[in-house]
């Protein structure tokens, strides 16, 4: 559907999970507070507003978390997800410890495509930045599931001061893999705020520098709104997220939905609409679709205009990333 700016909103961001088998300093570090297993979806309430979204347009959902694997039966989640009318396209984000694991769940389920999201290839780094030390098992299952029909994307956030450094040899995967490496700017949201991100701008100077015959990729990889670059002879190419210093909400296409059942239209915004009241009212299933219709319709429609990360003080969103999914 179109929201009130004219846009066509057709991409939802489902969170599973608010757990997360990492510890990433930007998103959820150590103690920080998780929502109580209550007032978490259960997967048939995931499926309920997934179906009322699909008939108002959403035909393309990620899966995300926390970590969405952490999750037992996300894969089967997947499956009912891809039964669902309307529903074209069903692709997750993951940090990848769990995906060799349950890659072959997830084929058969029917994902459609992967984001794996690596900052560092560095053991001691990984440690550091993600509290945990499964740097092994990531790059483990980035290549399995470079070995199956799934498309790979690398979502990497760089930290001044602490990987940096990295933007070469992260940004060279994409060298000898058929992936795509994207660089997401660091985001004030959550503990991303505490932290200096890199200009993509500046990136995107370094990288001409080193390879000069770097030329634009204007195909669409994808729902999001990465820009992409080829270097030619790479398998892959690489994808620059500016939500700091390239503002895309003229094309935004997504809302979000959180592992409580808010819906979200807004990164940078606290404003959800709360559909669990629907989804528990105890009325019967067919007036259940018939608010959450309503209230979905009425959610996306008044999304915001776009985002002011510019303007730290505007920003109402308090949750950290966890619980929203990214
Ligand atoms: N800014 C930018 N990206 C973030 N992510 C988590 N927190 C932030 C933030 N503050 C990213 C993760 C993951 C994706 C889901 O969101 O690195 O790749
Ligand atoms: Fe869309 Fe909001 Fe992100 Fe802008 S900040 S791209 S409007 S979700």
């Amino acid at each position: 559907m179109l929201d009130q700016f004219g846009r066509t909103i057709n991409y939802m961001r489902v969170s599973v999970t608010d757990r997360c088998n990492l510890r990433c300093r930007y998103c959820m570090p150590d103690g920080v507070k998780l929502v109580a297993m209550k007032d978490i979806l259960t997967y048939e309430e995931i499926l309920e507003i997934c179906g009322a979204a699909a008939g108002l347009g959403i035909s393309r959902i990620k899966i995300t978390g926390g970590e969405p694997l952490a999750r037992l039966g996300c894969a089967d989640l997947i499956a009912s997800l891809k039964q669902v009318p309307g529903i074209e396209q069903v692709t997750m984000t993951t940090n990848g410890v769990l995906l060799g694991k349950y890659l072959p769940e997830l084929l058969a389920a029917g994902l459609d495509a992967v984001n794996i999201s690596l900052d560092t290839l560095d053991s001691d780094r990984f440690l550091e930045i993600t509290g945990r030390d499964e740097l092994e098992n990531v790059l483990e299952s980035l290549d399995a599931a470079l070995s199956t029909r799934l498309r790979v994307k690398i979502n990497t956030v760089l930290q001044q001061g602490m990987n940096d450094d990295e933007w070469l040899p992260l940004a060279e995967l994409a060298q000898d893999k058929p992936l795509d490496v994207r660089f997401i700017e660091m985001m004030p949201i959550g503990y991303g705020k505490g932290i200096t991100g890199i200009s993509n701008g500046m990136l995107k100077i370094k990288l001409e520098e080193k390879f000069p015959e770097l030329s634009e990729d204007p195909s669409v990889h994808g729902n999001g709104p990465a820009v992409y670059v080829r270097i030619p002879g790479w398998r892959g190419s690489i994808g620059f997220i500016s939500a700091i210093h390239g503002k895309f909400c003229d094309h935004c296409n997504r809302v979000r939905l959180t592992s409580q059942g808010r819906l979200k239209p807004c990164l940078c915004f606290g404003e959800t609409t709360d559909l669990l009241p629907i989804l528990r009212s105890g009325a019967d299933k067919a007036a259940r679709k018939e608010a959450l219709t309503a209230a979905l319709r009425e959610g996306i429609f008044h999304k915001p205009r776009q985002h002011s990360f510019e303007d730290p003080a505007s920003i109402t969103e308090q949750a950290v990333m966890a619980s929203i999914g990214g």
